[in-house]
């Protein structure tokens, strides 16, 4: 293992569903890099590819009928797209780890929370069963679950949501995986247990130099916590940037109309909304995907615009800013 390798490559990742209504390209073309103890924001509108790009790093995709996924995912230099499913569970809740969009969907009603945060270190790290039961209460009192001594006894339902969300959150991060892949980790949770969340996750980065994808639609979360970013739009990424610079200078029409959709101080009147929506990933254009809502479309829009580099770690793919061709 190289300590200056990237922990993560993904290249040219391709998905697509076949479903009723034909063929639908959910992701079309991904490259991600990520380095060690890297967070990496990724960033779009609903339906534009991101909890699917999520779910097929994690090889939970493309394995029943009906699913497609072509591309390299490299963890370490290793290729994940060759393992076998008994190798990738071995990988995943203990190198890698996701905390799922729906939290509900990852907790069994029928066990104790603490049995299923146990169960993570026993399988994983062959620990008994009264170090689980320790490293289970450590757990949930670092999500912040007060008395986490009785609170490791009861069942999700007796939990809150938030309280919920903060189990899956120390479940995944009970084997202290190098890469987490962290799908909208607060959007459901209020504004003093998220920063918890954001502390708690840069708390994870800072002391054990785990690498973070964070899925969000909250730029605000990205400027706290990124150190990169990546846009996506209908199913593959438009922009992607270190966070200072996708922030002071956004190259890419859409980059340029999610900052002016946000609500700054100061500012008064109607927020800037991107007019239109996303195209029908069963029936996508031609060329740009957001030509079709681009104030700025001109001809060779009509033609795909492959991303390049514009400076610098800055990447763009829009044909106003390509030099040549
Ligand atoms: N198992 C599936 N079968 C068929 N289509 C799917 C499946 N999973 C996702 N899709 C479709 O793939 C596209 C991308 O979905 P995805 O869940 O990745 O969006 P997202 O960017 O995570 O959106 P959100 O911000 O709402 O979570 C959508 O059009 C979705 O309907
Ligand atoms: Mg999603």
């Amino acid at each position: 293992m190289n300590k200056n390798s990237p922990i993560l490559q993904v290249e040219d990742l391709r998905v697509s569903f076949g479903t009723r209504r034909g063929t639908l390209e959910a992701v079309d073309g991904v490259n991600l890099c990520l380095d060690r103890g890297e967070i990496l924001g990724l960033v779009g509108e609903s339906g534009c590819g991101k909890s699917v790009t999520a779910q097929a790093i994690m090889r939970l995709i493309g394995n029943s009928s009906g699913e497609y996924v072509a591309g390299r995912i490299l963890m370490d230099g290793d290729d994940l797209m060759l393992k076998s499913e008994r190798e990738m569970s071995r990988l995943r809740g203990k190198r890698m780890s996701m905390i799922f969009q729906d939290p509900m969907s990852s907790l069994n009603p029928v066990y104790t929370v603490g049995w299923q945060i146990a169960e993570v270190p026993i399988i994983h790290d062959n620990a008994s069963r009264g170090e689980a039961h320790a490293r289970a209460v450590e757990m949930l009192g670092m999500v912040g679950i007060p008395s986490p001594e009785d609170r490791v006894r009861r069942y999700p339902h007796e939990f809150s949501g938030g309280m919920r969300q903060r189990t899956v959150i120390g479940m995944s991060l009970s084997c202290k995986p190098d890469l987490l892949i962290a799908d909208e980790p607060t959007t459901a949770l209020d504004v003093t247990i998220q920063a918890q969340i954001i502390d708690l996750l840069l708390d994870l980065r800072r002391n054990l130099g785990t690498a973070i994808i964070l899925i969000t639609h909250d730029l605000g979360v990205v400027a706290e916590m990124c150190d990169r970013v990546a846009i996506m739009y209908s199913g593959y990424i438009v922009e992607q940037a270190p966070v200072h610079e996708l922030f002071d200078n956004p190259r890419h029409p859409y980059t340029k109309g999610l900052l002016d959709s946000l609500p700054r101080a100061g500012r008064r009147g109607r927020l800037n909304a991107i007019k239109g929506r996303p195209p029908d990933p069963g029936n996508l254009p031609e060329g740009c995907r957001f030509a079709p809502r681009c104030p700025h479309a001109f001809e060779k829009c009509s033609k795909f615009p492959t991303i390049e580099c514009v400076g610098g770690d800055h990447h763009v793919a829009c044909w106003l800013e390509k030099k040549s061709e």
